[in-house]
């Protein structure tokens, strides 16, 4: 999550409704798909999550390693509105995470190419403190997971956690990434420059992963 590409000062575009998609096309650049686990559901951000993506994501505990969210209500939906059109652009995806009998966004989940052609990419997440540890955070990744190595066709994702962020590194650990180093003083939060963990998942990582588990294997 941390340096992921939105800007709120680079964005002075007026805020323009976006017609409610419920269509699901093959082309995720279209329209990304509903993505769906046995809590959980991912769909596209709309402008309506707005108000409860400000309340959760702009809580300290949330916010404190990570790019600052939007300060505003208003600066979500232009926020939404951005990852709509970053999505058509094809150089990124943005799902809102939902539960069981909800259509409230309780999180986000972000994907970003790192070279053109998404063969290496970035993702980040962010989930209100009230769900976490209710594995709704292992559900939404590990269908993101699927949406980046599946659909996408992503070979190598990285994300970057704060070290001190020690939540943020052991979801990580518990999504199959891999440790690869440290980046010193990488990310600039609050005048202080902070160390970050490297963790990457290969493609075949995640088909060694699935296979193991198909055999009937669990992580302990
Ligand atoms: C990151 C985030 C989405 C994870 O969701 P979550 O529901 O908290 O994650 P989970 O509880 O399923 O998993 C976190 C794991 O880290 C472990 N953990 C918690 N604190 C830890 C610490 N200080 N050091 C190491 N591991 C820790 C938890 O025990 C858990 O592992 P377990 O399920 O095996 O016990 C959520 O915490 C969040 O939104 N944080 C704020 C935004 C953020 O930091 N984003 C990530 C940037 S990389």
């Amino acid at each position: 999550m941390e340096k992921m590409p939105y800007r709120p000062e680079l964005e002075n575009i007026r805020f323009v409704q976006p017609p409610v998609e419920h269509a699901v096309s093959s082309d995720w650049r279209e329209g990304l798909p509903v993505l769906t686990s046995h809590h959980v559901t991912m769909r596209e951000l709309r402008a309506s999550d707005a108000p409860s993506l400000f309340a959760l994501l702009t809580a300290e505990e949330v916010s404190r390693f990570i790019s600052p969210p939007p300060s505003t209500v208003e600066g979500f939906e232009r926020f939404i509105a951005w990852t709509q059109r970053q999505r058509r652009a094809g150089s990124y995806a943005c799902f809102a995470v939902t539960l069981d009998g909800s259509d409230t966004a309780i999180g986000i989940f972000q994907l970003r190419e790192l070279e053109p052609g998404f063969g290496t990419a970035e993702w980040g997440f962010a989930i209100g403190s009230p769900y976490w540890g209710s594995g709704a955070f292992q559900e939404a990744g590990e269908l993101m997971l699927d949406f980046a190595f599946e659909t996408v066709g992503v070979h190598r994702l990285e994300a970057r956690a704060a070290v001190r962020n020690g939540r943020g590194n052991g979801a990580l650990r518990k999504m199959g990434a891999v440790q690869e180093g440290r980046l010193r003083k990488s990310f600039l939060k609050n005048g202080e420059y902070l160390d970050q963990m490297l963790w990457t998942i290969l493609d075949e990582d995640r088909k060694a992963k699935k296979i193991w588990e198909s055999e009937g294997g669990t992580i302990h």
